[in-house]
């Protein structure tokens, strides 16, 4: 069964191939490389024995998605990871954002309904929720994104649910993930941002490289344990297990039709607990330092992944020492390959 996954050479997008190749899925990859390296296709080959088909275009490129879909019939479904997703920059530049992350999801639209593909899955974000005071989060709550990249993501969900409701034979499942950290046992796939890291692990990783000096905690007087800053990190490789039994869930289900999912792992670890359980298990690379909270951040956020597991099967398995172990890992492999 074939699957086209856009942004597929991605962090989470390379592992879900992975994921669906070892599944038995058969996996067409689109990717416009803006922010990722052709070299992923490899790692995937060297780790399934399988290279997916690979097309370097622009999903926003009508023609060019036409072509795609034109040499590969019977499409089953479309995993859209492909998007902008920087929150700082999304702020400096919004309409780069508004274009490409929903231009990107009309575009796909318009071609799936061409070539009678039914089936969408999203890459969504618990950026989506308002900030709530209350935990744990589930898929009930008041939603609210505080940032353009966020709000990209708040509107293709609601694009994607009208576009169901007015195409009952079109199935949509909607997946909000939390922290996604970690990378492959294989040290071949991992986060590989372009430039300094805005997220917290990969900043560890590079700290523990030498590539940084230290880390700076944003802010140690939030309202938890330990003062930092709290949330839901879930390891890459269990949110793209959670792909494969949504698209599952589909397969199983005819008219599915619409389906909003956590994909988290409903325990809250703060940055010190991170720091120090990265520590503990790649002897002790990391020195950091307290500064400023960094605007927008929030205490804590974690997720109920009920939903998930009561209706998808899902639950995520890996704990915090894989996280760091296979991110660190994965950062002295590539660091060395430089
Ligand atoms: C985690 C914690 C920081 C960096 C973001 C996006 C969200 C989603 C996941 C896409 C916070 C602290 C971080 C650093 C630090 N991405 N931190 N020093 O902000 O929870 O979520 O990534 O969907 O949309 O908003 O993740 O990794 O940036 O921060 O102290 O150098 O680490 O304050 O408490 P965040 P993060």
């Amino acid at each position: 069964m074939k699957i086209l996954l856009t942004g597929g050479l991605g962090y989470i997008g390379s592992h879900t191939a992975v994921e669906l190749i070892n599944s038995g899925y058969d996996v067409v990859i689109v990717d416009d490389l803006s922010n990722s390296k052709i070299e992923v296709l490899d790692a995937i080959n060297e780790i399934t024995g399988v290279k997916p088909k690979f097309y370097q275009i622009d999903v926003c490129d009508k023609q060019e998605l036409v072509k795609v879909f034109e040499e590969n019939s019977n499409i089953f479904a479309v995993i859209h990871f492909a998007g902008f997703k920087a929150v700082g920059e999304s702020v400096k530049q919004p309409l780069k954002y508004y274009r490409n992350n929903m231009d990107s999801t009309f575009t796909l639209l318009e071609v799936m309904e061409k070539f009678n593909v039914n089936n969408f899955i999203f890459s969504s974000s618990a950026t989506v929720y308002a900030v709530s005071e209350v935990m744990p989060i589930d898929e009930s709550f008041p939603l609210g994104a505080s940032n353009p990249y966020g709000r990209t993501k708040l509107f293709n969900e609601n694009v994607l649910i009208d576009y169901q409701k007015a195409n009952p034979d079109f199935n949509v499942i909607l997946l909000r993930y939390f922290n996604p950290i970690g990378a492959h046992e294989s040290g071949l796939l991992g986060e590989d941002p372009n430039g300094i890291p805005n997220n917290l692990m990969p900043y560890i990783c590079k700290v523990a490289v030498g590539e940084l000096d230290h880390l700076n905690i944003f802010g140690n007087d939030y309202k938890t344990k330990d003062g930092t800053g709290v949330r839901d990190y879930i390891h890459v490789v269990d949110l793209a297990v959670g792909h494969v039994k949504a698209l599952d869930k589909l397969v199983n289900n005819k008219n599915y039709g619409l389906g909003i999912f956590n994909l988290g792992t409903g325990i809250g670890y703060s940055v010190l607990d991170i720091v120090n359980t990265f520590n503990k298990v790649n002897s002790n690379l990391v020195k950091y330092e307290f500064a400023e909270r960094r605007p927008g951040d929030i205490d804590k956020m974690y997720a109920s992944p009920k939903k998930a597991e009561e209706e998808l099967g899902f639950k995520a398995t890996r704990n915090l020492e894989d996280m760091c172990k296979s991110s660190y890992e994965y950062q002295k492999n590539h660091k060395e390959k430089k």
